[in-house]
Parts: C-alpha cells; sequence; structure tokens
C-alpha cells in the first residue's frame, strides 16, 4: 500500500466515522450567517453563496474571510460584526 493509497482510505474511513456532508452540515451554517447578503440583490451580491457549487468554488476566500483579522478596517467580518 503506497501512501496515496494510505491517504484515500483514511479519507473514507474520516467520511465514514464523522459523515459530514454538505446539506446537512454546512448548509445550514451558510445560510444562516452569509446568505442573507451574498445573494443576488445583496450587499454582497458579488459573491453569491446560495448553493453547493457556489460555496465550493470559493471555499479558499470562505476561509480566509471566517478567519479574517476582525480590527483590519476593510474586512467583511468587520462590517459583519458592526451590522449585529
Ligand atoms: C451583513 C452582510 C454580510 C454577511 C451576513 C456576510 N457577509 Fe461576506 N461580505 C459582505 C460584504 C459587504 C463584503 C465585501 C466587503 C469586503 O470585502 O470587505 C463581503 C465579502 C466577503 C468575502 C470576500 C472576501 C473578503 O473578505 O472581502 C467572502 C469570502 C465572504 N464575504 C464570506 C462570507 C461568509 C462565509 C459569511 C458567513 C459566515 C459572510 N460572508 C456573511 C457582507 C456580508
Amino acid at each position: 500500500m503506497n501512501f496515496k493509497m494510505i491517504y484515500i482510505s483514511s479519507v473514507l474511513v474520516f467520511n465514514l466515522l464523522f459523515g459530514l456532508n454538505y446539506s446537512e452540515d454546512i448548509s445550514p451554517i451558510i445560510y444562516n450567517n452569509c446568505t442573507s447578503c451574498h445573494r443576488s440583490g445583496e450587499i454582497s451580491a458579488f459573491l453569491p453563496l446560495t448553493n453547493y457549487l457556489e460555496v465550493y468554488e470559493n471555499r479558499n476566500l470562505i476561509a480566509y474571510a471566517i478567519e479574517g483579522d476582525c480590527t483590519s478596517s476593510n474586512d467583511m467580518v468587520q462590517i459583519y460584526l458592526n451590522l449585529k
């Protein structure tokens, strides 16, 4: 067994054990916290986050945004915190 096989098997075992999937685990978080602005007609229509593909294709940006430093003034997180 090479490293690739070990890696693929680990991913499969992880998925079986924790059963994470988009519709049950990820979409509620996105819909409840992000989609109100991130859809057409709203302030963040430039980056719609309304379905799996849109979220998947922007996963790196999303990871960057939610790790964002809330003290930097031009940060989405800052806007979000100010509006809350
Ligand atoms: C209150 C409205 C609002 C909500 C809620 C909101 N955003 Fe945003 N988002 C914005 C605005 C406005 C921008 C563009 C301004 C900016 O980039 O600073 C933005 C930009 C972004 C960007 C582009 C990168 C960046 O930092 O500019 C990403 C990625 C993003 N948002 C992800 C998310 C995610 C993930 C959530 C939910 C956890 C979310 N947003 C919730 C308003 C919102």
